[in-house]
């Protein structure tokens, strides 16, 4: 069994390449994500990339609980990269099957391993070698193109082999992001898989979360898009799903967007942090009517005085976006 939370009411934080940072993971935390992913790391540039690669593996004690996402096609690699980040401290992995970028799949790594399930299960193999059983997941797309479907004795082989739970992203590889996430595709391989399975696909609101766990009995959810949209997914979500605590209130977004900037300037380096706050902020204030100048300006923002001012006048504008309909506080 999985040690980590894997049930509709402990919603997931994506891998996000470029995004899934320690800044944003812990203002996911705070917002409700129950676990963290990191972005993918490479296992080869662990040990030949190594100071771009371990940026990437920057945490923080309430960065927890925390799971590596790694990439690679060689369950050597894979294994040596999981035994000396557990050595470091790691205590989950998990293995992408999903990534279709070119440079990725060209290597035999993430997506390409849907069309190679013997060595997708030795690679996931290799990496429960190193961190043992309960610790390891695999994240997964529909197949490399269709009709091609997972198969669900890759899924009993991978439970064989220690691996406790499973992600799917119902598309296959060629349609990247294009086209709907086969829900039904979803339920049916829930219902045959031989371990916890996670949604992920098409879940832009805590309604589509919500949705997806009723229509397909996935045991739990991952937010991709829609937390990257508005963090405070991860608040709607609790409150679908109270159980017996109450549920937290839902903050303005300004004041989420202060937060974000206070743990950039915290965790990260400090340039880079600012250049990936010109990209959020003009996300998490989307729908806030008059703000289009505000935008453009956030995007050429050079300093944070620039961008604390630039949230000020957005607060002033009556930053509170637009909920979808549906959509509870
Ligand atoms: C910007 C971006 C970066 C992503 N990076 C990763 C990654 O590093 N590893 C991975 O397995 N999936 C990655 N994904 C896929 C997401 O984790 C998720 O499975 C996908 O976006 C579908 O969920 P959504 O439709 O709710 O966004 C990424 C997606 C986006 C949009």
């Amino acid at each position: 069994m999985p040690h980590l939370p894997i049930s509709p009411d402990a919603p997931w934080l994506a891998p996000l390449a470029g995004f899934s940072d320690l800044p944003f993971r812990l203002l996911c935390r705070e917002l409700g994500a129950a676990v963290a992913v990191t972005e993918m790391v490479s296992a080869k540039g662990l040990f030949y990339d190594s100071r771009n690669t371990r940026r990437l593996l920057d945490t923080h004690p309430l960065d927890t609980p925390l799971v590596v996402q790694l990439f690679g096609a060689d369950p050597d690699c894979l294994h040596r990269a999981a035994a000396s980040l557990a050595e470091a401290g790691s205590t989950h992995f998990d293995l992408n099957c999903g990534c279709s970028v070119r440079k990725v799949v060209k290597t035999g790594a993430g997506a390409a391993l849907l069309g190679d399930p013997d060595r997708l299960v030795a690679c996931a193999a290799a990496m429960v070698r190193a961190i043992g059983p309960g610790r390891v997941g695999v994240k997964l797309r529909l197949g490399p193109k269709p009709p091609a479907r997972v198969d669900l004795e890759v899924a009993g082989r991978l439970a064989e082999a220690g691996v406790a739970w499973l992600t799917l992203h119902p598309r296959h590889a060629s349609q990247g992001f294009a086209g709907t996430a086969d829900h039904e595709a979803l339920a049916a391989f829930v219902a045959a898989a031989p371990l916890p399975v996670l949604a992920s696909g098409d879940l832009m609101t805590a309604d589509d979360g919500r949705r997806v766990l009723t229509r397909t009995g996935a045991q739990g959810v991952m937010y991709a898009r829609g937390a990257l949209a508005d963090p405070r997914i991860f608040t709607r979500h609790a409150a679908l799903f109270p159980g017996t605590a109450v549920p937290p209130a839902l903050p303005p977004v300004c004041t989420v967007i202060r937060r974000h900037a206070a743990l950039c300037r915290e965790h990260a380096d400090d340039r880079q942090a600012l250049l990936r706050m010109r990209t959020a902020v003009p996300r998490y204030l989307r729908d806030l009517p008059g703000c289009r100048a505000l935008r453009a300006r956030l995007c050429r923002v050079e300093s944070w005085d620039d961008l604390g001012g630039i949230i000020d006048e957005a607060e002033a504008l009556g930053a509170t976006p637009a909920q979808s309909p549906g959509e509870h506080a």
